[in-house]
């Protein structure tokens, strides 16, 4: 074989790409009760779309995203994520001159060029929401319980929601002065890393994992004293809405998160399955990137959770069912038995029923096999006598039963999956 994946990149099949499918029919059923409309958004946008939104001193635009120059000169680069794309084109489609909230969900392949490892791929999928043109404090727990609902739906449990407020840009400010005044004083103790980022972006120290700067951390003074009274009011509204509707969560003064554009509240949503370092989800609050693109003055809060690892979750909700209900495989002996089922097969078919069978005349045990393989649950079997007879023998790939039925009225009782 001359071609291999590229590292980092995977093909999807069997009980991943079923576990993905749930996950997408989860989302489009939650997020639909909650009135997100799907927007799909280019792959290729200006790369620089993502330096202006996700800010040119984070690790996604510093060293993972995929650019290049195109044909016509242009920089352009693979989405590392959707938010950025979603703002435009709610700009650029006048969106936000329509009254009240723009409310869209999106889903699709993200590309980022880090270190592979389990639930850290190159190309990954996310599944995510964006509500454009809302200030309210309710909006972020609307969001939040949306993640939750959705997570609940796919089959997720014992995840956990973590919270904090990064307050506004200014805010931010001058607690990066303050962070910055106080890890140089530490610099001698910091690991190799967190010097860069001491220069590069301080706010990265305060999540960096080894355990002696994580020490130092802990003695550095969190972000809440530097914030306003607005901030602290709207985080405030925002975890009493929560505790109203019953989310869980916790705090954590000290999360900050890897793209630069969010205000005030940020979220965080951790599972037991992934490593302390990888997030099943995420998002917050954004209310300056519609301005930062040329907009109007317009809150905005959304999140996004990662395909791949909702999938390293559900799969012990109990991955896809061995055998499915609703599908038949039809098995023949001898000519005259494979020309009637292939009739009956496209009669099913056309009705809508999930039906298969095997075209290369194999044996009956070898057609057995696939039908197994194609994990349907009941197995028509035709030979002459059956044709004789009017009937058919019908196996249950289950219980291993199997029964003579009349043939024209076990057809016309079979439905296909609602
Ligand atoms: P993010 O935290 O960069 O946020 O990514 C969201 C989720 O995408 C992560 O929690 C993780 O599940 C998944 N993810 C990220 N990178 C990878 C990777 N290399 N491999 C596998 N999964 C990954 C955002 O992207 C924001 N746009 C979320 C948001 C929406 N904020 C507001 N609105």
């Amino acid at each position: 074989m001359p071609y291999g994946r590229l590292r980092g990149f995977q093909d999807i099949t069997g009980d991943a790409a079923a576990l993905f499918a749930r996950a997408e029919a989860a989302a489009r059923r939650v997020f639909g009760i909650f009135g997100f409309e799907e927007i799909r958004v280019p792959v290729l946008e200006e790369k620089a779309l993502f330096a202006r939104a996700l800010g040119e001193a984070t690790d996604v635009v510093q060293k993972e995203m995929y650019e290049f120059e195109d044909r016509s000169k242009t920089r352009v680069a693979l989405r590392p994520e959707g938010t950025a794309g979603v703002v435009r084109a709610y700009l650029e489609n006048n969106f936000h001159k329509t009254e009240g909230l723009t409310k869209f969900f999106y889903m699709g392949p993200m590309f980022r060029s880090e270190r592979p490892q389990a639930g850290r791929l190159r190309q990954f999928h996310q599944i995510g929401v964006e509500t454009l043109g809302a200030d309210s404090p309710w909006a972020d727990a609307e969001a939040i319980q949306c993640l939750a609902l959705f997570l609940d739906r796919a089959g997720i449990s014992s995840y956990e929601i973590k919270l904090n407020n990064l307050g506004t840009f200014e805010e931010r400010g001058d607690f990066r002065q303050e962070l910055h005044r106080f890890f140089s004083r530490e610099a001698g103790a910091l690991c190799e890393d967190c010097g860069v980022r001491l220069v590069k972006n301080v706010f990265r120290i305060l999540d960096c994992k080894n355990p002696s700067c994580r020490e130092i951390v802990k003695k550095s003074s969190p972000i809440t004293g530097y914030l306003g009274k607005e901030s602290r009011g709207h985080f405030d509204a925002v975890c009493e809405a929560l505790s109203a509707i019953g989310i869980r969560y916790s705090l954590d003064p000290y999360m900050v998160r890897g793209l630069d554009y969010y205000t005030k509240t940020v979220f965080e949503v951790s599972h037991p399955k992934l490593g302390a370092q990888d997030a099943l989800a995420a998002g917050g609050r954004y209310d300056r990137l519609v301005e930062t693109f040329g907009g109007p003055r317009a809150g905005a809060v959304g999140f996004a959770a990662g395909v791949e690892r909702l999938a390293m979750c559900m799969a012990d909700a109990g991955a896809a069912e061995k055998f499915s209900e609703n599908a038949y495989f039809i098995v023949t002996l001898g000519e005259r038995a494979f020309k009637e089922g292939f009739k009956i097969l496209s009669a099913l078919r056309a009705r809508g029923v999930r039906v298969s069978m095997d075209f290369a005349g194999k044996s009956m045990k070898s057609q057995m096999r696939a039908a197994d393989k194609s994990q349907s649950r009941h197995v028509l079997i035709l030979g002459d006598n059956e044709l004789d007879g009017g009937t058919c023998t019908v196996k249950d790939m289950q219980t291993g039963t199997q029964e003579l039925q009349p043939l024209e009225s076990y057809l016309a009782s079979l439905r296909g999956k609602e």
